[in-house]
């Protein structure tokens, strides 16, 4: 950078009006002074000294930093705050790679610029000015456990993201606190920390209508905090790690989303089966119960796509083992019995291994992978099976440990033949308050508190007294990092107290190693668990997507799991967790949902239909059937010792679940399409209203609908009570889905009457072209069989497109692939794209949608006109 365009940048900046600066705190941090600035084509770096006498407010100041902003792309940049000598800890690279990149700032939306003294930095859009984050105001602080900064918003900003929580979709603008620490929170209750960690938010500017996102690359606890009590703010509080900024440039709510894609990574692409619908319970005793509920939905004519089994199925709850009442023969009976009938299996693996003597605790131990104490032994905490041991994912035996479970326990010869997996319990899950003395002890408490009259029976949890280690022996453990920790960089300070730091954040159930491993722990290489925490679940995700991939290397694995970070939805899906049978959890179950898919890019997530924990009831039950058949992920699942809620349980349920299982049935190729989208380019395949219609302010805060697809508005009914729902309807052209007719009422409120438990009113957006099968089966493969039908609604000006991908539906890369384009002008329907998936199938028929009524035309019966040219093409895709 020139001095001159340094002073014009600094000065512009200055006199830049109209955004609040927040008063200066009163807490008596100098911040920084930046000296050595310079600026060239694409990057702008500076060196940061602390500016005044330390304040060490919940550490110890950091003397010496290094500012650097990198423009990565025309609408990514990079800016980062880091220790001079590089020691503090910074998310790995091997755990979540990052996406680089380098261009000239010329060609770049985004600006940079910052003030010397007292340091502050100020992204700004150059087209309108307009600041996206700015620093002014506030001093940074960066403490060896403590880091906050802080950036000045608009006044009642448009807020999205920052989860994993159940709070409103819209972010609330005042005293709220968003804290990042990976939690097992059963009951997914608001205003707390959840499973996962996604430290990325979106924001919608209502006067400009254009959209940013910005993530803090982090993964220590922290608490971000949006308030106006000082000027409207958002402030990250955080006990450890580095600055490390991506501003993505939007400028729309979609734009954001692709742009997001590329740090993420794309989200998996699931099987095509994997789309279809999912029976899961905890207390399933028997094989035998297992296969009469597979036996019960098809004698009630309900498909069922998938069975799963939870943890029933092992030997007192051990990973890698088969209980008494699931033998080997009987098991891989039964799988060769669904796979007979094109369905598939599905069962759970925890993390933490019983600490018995078997296979796969004594593996584990001959390999070394179990996390341990600094004084060699191994860490013992409680989960299902009592007490366990727990897989340091950063060890380099630990993926060839896995593999070998896998391929001997789940082995298509000799094993369980699954077909897909669930992981649990990985933020990771401990029963045990710290410290853990007597896992056993609190392995009982726990589930009693979580579960309460749910609570699964102690005696099934079988404790092995002789290996469990007791408190004060344990204890008296030492609370600073290994001193191999300290030869690394980006490894950490040494001399932190990892246990109890000052900061303390809103972590739910208090102190940060409460209900989860010590955070005190090193993982091999020198990570401390305190620093890595909250990418337990995303590393085991990994290991668990390479140990399936090893298994069937040509297919893709459908792996679900409870614990995410950013970047998890490249390998897995995501279920919302133990949510409570209770209508308010069906209805936030929706933003729950849509931060996933729409601002995380995990795009495989759902609730457990019906809902988890607690009782459900015949109402509840049907109406969430319907309303699962639009999460991506449709499984129903339920605790142990709750009634049963498998769909044919009730005959409202039933026919709710064949009714609904029928038209996303219909549907799937339209939605695995949108899949596809996203993992190709990082489309959310479902949106909030707002995404799609940023310049309507009615938008921003609507949670209870959605897009499915892009093209089909959902609109469950929202009070328990009432069969009738009132929804938006955004100022478009719109079509009822169920009887063609028009919408009117656009960019308003409409009511819809007598909506059954088995229906849910669904608005065509004009302007698509939707493909369905034309008529539904008992299992996916089975519905790859169906011809397509084509649903056409014209927009104002008669026009209307839509996609169509096909493949093998199973293939990691599938040898052959058609994505069709569809367009329609008013007069003829025209088909394009590329065509290299090999099928018999073609479109049988297509209904234009008008307001005088629909068109069907048959495209056996010989059509005349425009029609012509295009009905050979059209017959067969
Ligand atoms: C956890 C899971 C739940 C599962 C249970 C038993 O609570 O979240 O889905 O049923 O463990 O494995």
């Amino acid at each position: 950078m020139t001095f001159l365009h340094a002073c014009f940048l600094l000065w512009s900046s200055v006199l830049r009006l109209g955004s609040a600066v927040p008063l200066k705190r009163a807490d008596n941090c100098p911040g920084y002074r930046a000296s050595n600035v310079q600026r060239s084509d694409s990057t702008f770096t500076a060196d940061l000294s602390l500016a005044g006498t330390e304040c060490n407010l919940y550490g110890q100041d950091l003397h010496d930093l290094r500012f650097l902003a990198e423009w990565q792309t025309d609408s990514r940049l990079h800016v980062i705050i880091y220790d001079k000598d590089e020691q503090v800890y910074q998310v790995p690279e091997f755990v979540v790679p990052r996406p680089g990149g380098s261009i000239s700032s010329d060609a770049s939306q985004l600006d940079v610029s910052i003030e010397e003294e007292p340091f502050s930095f100020t992204v700004t859009r150059k087209d309108n000015n307009e600041e996206i984050f700015s620093t002014k105001g506030s001093d940074l602080v960066f403490e060896s456990q403590y880091l906050r900064l802080r950036t000045s918003l608009p006044d009642n900003p448009s807020l999205y993201g920052l989860g994993e929580h159940t709070d409103s979709l819209r972010l609330p603008t005042s005293n709220y606190v968003r804290t990042m620490w990976a939690r097992d929170a059963g009951g997914v209750p608001q205003n707390s920390n959840l499973y996962g960690t996604h430290p990325v938010y979106y924001e919608q500017r209502v006067d400009s209508g254009y959209t940013h996102g910005v993530l803090l690359m982090n993964s220590n606890g922290m608490d971000i905090k949006i308030d106006n009590d000082n000027g409207q703010y958002l402030e990250y509080n955080v006990v450890g790690g580095v600055i490390d900024l991506y501003f993505m440039a939007g400028p729309s709510p979609f734009d954001v989303a692709r742009e997001y894609s590329e740090i993420t990574r794309k989200s998996a692409m699931m099987p095509y089966w994997g789309l279809g619908f999912h029976q899961c319970r905890f207390g399933y005793k028997s094989v035998d119960e297992v296969a009469a509920v597979v036996a019960n939905y098809s004698m009630a004519n309900i498909p069922l796509e998938t069975m799963w089994t939870d943890i029933d199925y092992m030997d007192k709850y051990k990973v890698f083992t088969l209980g008494e009442n699931f033998p080997l023969d009987r098991m891989r009976d039964l799988v060769s019995d669904l796979h007979n009938n094109n369905q598939h299996y599905i069962v759970m693996v925890d993390p933490a291994v019983a600490a018995q003597d078997y296979d796969a605790y004594n593996n584990g131990v001959a390999k070394n992978v179990f996390l341990k104490r600094s004084n060699g032994s191994i860490y013992k905490g409680s989960v299902w099976p009592g007490v366990t041991a727990f897989p340091d994912w950063f060890h380099e035996n630990t993926q060839s440990y896995w593999d070998n479970e896998f391929a001997t326990f789940f082995s298509a010869d000799t094993g369980v033949d699954i077909d897909g997996l669930w992981i649990d319990m990985n933020e990771p899950s401990n029963f045990c308050n710290y410290p853990c003395g007597d896992p056993e002890a609190q392995a009982d408490n726990a589930a009693q508190v979580e579960f309460g009259n749910n609570a699964p029976d102690a005696s099934r949890r079988v404790a092995h007294r002789s290996l469990t280690r007791r408190a004060g022996t344990l204890q008296a453990q030492a609370r600073t990092l290994a001193s191999r920790q300290e030869d690394g960089s980006k490894k950490g300070l040494p001399g932190r107290d990892l246990i109890n730091p000052s900061y303390k954040i809103k972590n739910a159930y208090g102190i940060l190693s409460n209900k989860t491993v010590d955070t005190d722990l090193i993982h091999q290489g020198g990570w401390a668990e305190y620093d890595t925490h909250n990418l337990y679940g995303t590393m085991m995700s990994g290991a668990s997507w390479y140990s399936m991939n090893k298994r069937r290397p040509d297919k893709r694995p459908m792996i679900i799991t409870r614990s995410t970070f950013v970047g998890a939805g490249s390998y897995i899906g995501h279920w919302l967790g133990d949510n409570i049978s209770a209508w308010d959890q069906y209805l936030t179950s929706i933003r729950h949902l849509l931060q996933f898919v729409s601002f995380f890019q995990v795009s495989m997530v759902g609730a457990d239909v019906c809902g988890f924990l607690e009782n459900t009831n015949e109402h509840l039950c049907a109406r969430w059937t319907v309303l699962g058949a639009f999460y991506p992920f449709y499984r129903n699942h339920n605790v142990d010792g709750a009634i049963s809620q498998e769909a044919y349980r009730w005959a409202s349920v039933a026919a709710a679940a064949r009714k609904a299982i029928d038209i996303r049935y219909r549907l799937l190729d339209y939605i695995y399409t949108a899949m596809h989208q996203q993992s190709v380019d990082g489309t959310p395949m479902l949106a909030p209203l707002w995404m799609r219609y940023p310049y309507d302010g009615n938008t921003l805060a609507i949670e209870t609908q959605f897009f499915y697809g892009p093209s089909l508005l959902i609109n469950p009914v929202t009070q328990e009570s009432s069969s009738s729902v009132s929804f938006y309807v955004p100022n478009d052209v719109w079509y009822d889905f169920a009887t063609y007719e028009p919408v009117p009422g656009a960019g308003r409120t409409i009511t819809y009457s007598d909506v059954s438990d088995s229906d849910i009113p669904i608005l065509v957006r004009g302007g698509s072209i939707i493909p369905l099968r034309v008529r539904s089966a008992m299992t996916t493969r089975q519905l790859r069989d169906q011809d397509f039908e084509l649903l056409v609604a014209p927009d104002n000006n008669g026009n209307a497109e839509g996609m169509l991908y096909l493949d093998d539906g199973e293939s990691l890369q599938p040898s052959g692939v058609s994505e069709i384009s569809f367009s329609w002008d008013g007069d003829t329907i025209k088909m394009d794209g590329s065509f290299g998936f090999p099928t018999v199938l073609g479109v049988k028929s297509v209904t234009v949608l008008d307001p005088e009524g629909p068109q069907k035309y048959d495209l056996n019966e010989g059509l005349d006109g425009p029609w012509a040219q295009n009905v050979a093409d059209l017959k067969k895709l």
